[in-house]
């Protein structure tokens, strides 16, 4: 359902260039759950966003639903981001002025949703990400990990083939970073969205369940992580051992 092959990278300002990324390939699934690690500045951001369409690479190929995503002009990208894509971001990137149920159904205002239905996706994600009574708060009265609660409802809730996470739980203690990560595997589990989950904890990683690895813009490995896989239909084991 994502396949990138041979991207490079290098940003220029100037006369300053940065090579970054070198001719990665990889393919995940529908229904996997992966992590990208690396150290800081390995390259894991540019990666992301390079994935979700947000820039475009120097060069190579990134295919989302058999679509090549480097070739689409940025109005159909930007449709496209809309429809299958879903963001988590390191600081959840909340509107202080909605309340956590507005924030959730704000992506389906944009598709010109119905209160009615709006209310009722994102009472039910909201309940899947277990904060069912906080959905009248403002982000500002809720905990870190309440609102990245928050945020996770609302990448779901135009149902994406596909959720990037760029440091989902870079900002929290490592009780609610387990919090946090069991939701995410939880939810990958019941409604077979694929995760890529950016991260430089090797021990966050590890319960994701297939773990990339970018070490100064290079792909060095692919391992198995902690997170039970169940095979995409139609995808042999061999394909996934
Ligand atoms: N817009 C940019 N212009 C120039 N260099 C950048 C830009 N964004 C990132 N970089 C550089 O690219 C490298 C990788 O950055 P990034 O993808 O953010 O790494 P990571 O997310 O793994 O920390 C770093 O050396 C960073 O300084
Ligand atoms: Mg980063």
């Amino acid at each position: 359902m994502l396949r990138v092959e041979n991207i490079s990278h290098t940003f220029k300002s100037g006369s300053e260039v940065t090579p970054v990324l070198h001719n990665i390939s990889f393919e995940v699934h529908q229904g996997d759950m992966v992590a990208l690690l690396g150290s800081s500045g390995s390259g894991k951001s540019t990666m992301l966003n390079l994935m979700a369409g947000l820039m475009k690479p120097t060069e190579g190929h990134i295919y989302i639903a058999d679509q090549d995503i480097v070739k689409m002009g940025e109005n159909k990208l930007a449709v496209f981001r809309r429809k299958n894509i879903g963001f988590i971001f390191q600081a959840y990137e909340l509107i202080t002025s909605l309340t956590v149920r507005e924030n959730v159904e704000l992506p389906l205002v944009f598709q010109s949703v119905s209160p009615s239905v709006r209310k009722k996706k994102s009472l039910a994600l909201l309940e899947a990400v277990g904060i069912p009574d906080k959905s009248e708060l403002f982000p500002s009265q809720l905990s870190g990990g309440q609102q990245q609660r928050v945020s996770i409802a609302r990448s779901l809730i135009t149902e994406p083939s596909i959720i990037f996470a760029d440091e989902p739980t870079g900002n929290l203690d490592t009780t609610t970073e387990e919090e946090i990560i069991r939701i995410l595997i939880d939810l990958n589990k019941k409604m077979k969205t694929t995760f890529i989950v950016v991260t430089h904890e090797p021990e966050v990683a590890q319960r994701m369940q297939r773990i990339f690895t970018l070490r100064d813009g290079h792909m060095i490995t692919e391992k198995r992580g902690t997170a039970e896989s169940e095979p995409a239909e139609g995808v042999p084991d061999s394909e996934n051992s």
